[in-house]
């Protein structure tokens, strides 16, 4: 796992859609694993702004995301699968059928064993991973063991608060989602996590303090994959230190 110290969170955003835009121009048929939140935003802007100047094309690509509440229809503002249709798929050549998301309505044993059946033959070219102010990653919130496969999880208290910002009332916050486990994401051939303000001091600081794999902590499991990167802009890491 390497960690890259970037000036701002502008430039780490533009670091890692040029990770993304590298694996799409060198692979034929790419699968980006994607994820949601506040994080990622810039990476999509950078990699829409750079679709509208002909640079890139998503004719070919494939993606997954990460995980979704349990309860949210697409068409709900704060589902993950509206938030994809409006910071990216609307905006870019992807074809609808290439793009793999979970059903929030759908069953969710179902939803999970789609998943797992395609993870288990297409493991994905890079993934960008946001964190939570827990350490999460996906809905892997902290717990007494990792969960390897696509799961249903209850979000933890510290996620919910968190996430009430996005909702009318906290009391709105699905208690419930299903993510992506651990084995589909350290099977990814790239990992990127990103990471800026204050709020992500605590977790990111325990993730470089050691060599340590814990479940309390749940991005600390990026430590087995072959090629992970975290991406922390510099008052972030100055806060850390
Ligand atoms: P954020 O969420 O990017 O909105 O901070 C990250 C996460 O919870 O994984």
């Amino acid at each position: 796992m390497k960690t890259i110290v970037t000036g701002s969170y502008a430039e780490s955003s533009r670091i890692l859609a040029d990770m993304f835009e590298c694996v799409m121009r060198t692979v034929e048929e790419p699968l980006l694993g994607l994820s949601t939140g506040s994080t990622p935003l810039g990476m999509y802007q950078c990699l829409t702004e750079d679709y509208s100047r002909g640079l890139i094309d998503f004719s070919h690509v494939h993606t997954i995301n990460l995980d979704e509440y349990v309860g949210l229809p697409r068409s709900h503002s704060q589902s993950f699968g509206y938030y994809m249709d409006k910071h990216l798929f609307s905006k870019v050549n992807l074809l609808p059928e290439n793009t793999l998301l979970i059903d929030g309505v759908g069953e969710p044993e179902a939803q999970c064993r789609r998943y797992n059946e395609f993870l288990s033959q297409s493991p994905m070219d890079i993934l960008v991973l946001g964190i939570g102010n827990n350490g999460h990653i996906g809905f892997n919130e902290p717990d007494d063991a990792f969960c390897a496969s696509t799961h249903v999880v209850e979000l933890a208290d510290d996620t919910i608060c968190a996430n009430a910002r996005f909702f009318e009332r906290i009391e709105d916050v699905p208690r419930h989602a299903i993510t992506m486990g651990m084995a589909g994401i350290t099977q990814a051939r790239e990992v990127v996590l990103i990471a800026t303000g204050m709020a992500k001091a605590k977790a990111i600081g325990a993730l470089l303090a050691d060599d340590k794999i814990d479940p309390r902590l749940p991005c600390s499991i990026l430590k087995v994959c072959q090629n992970a990167t975290i991406l922390i802009d510099k008052d972030l890491a100055d806060y850390i230190q």
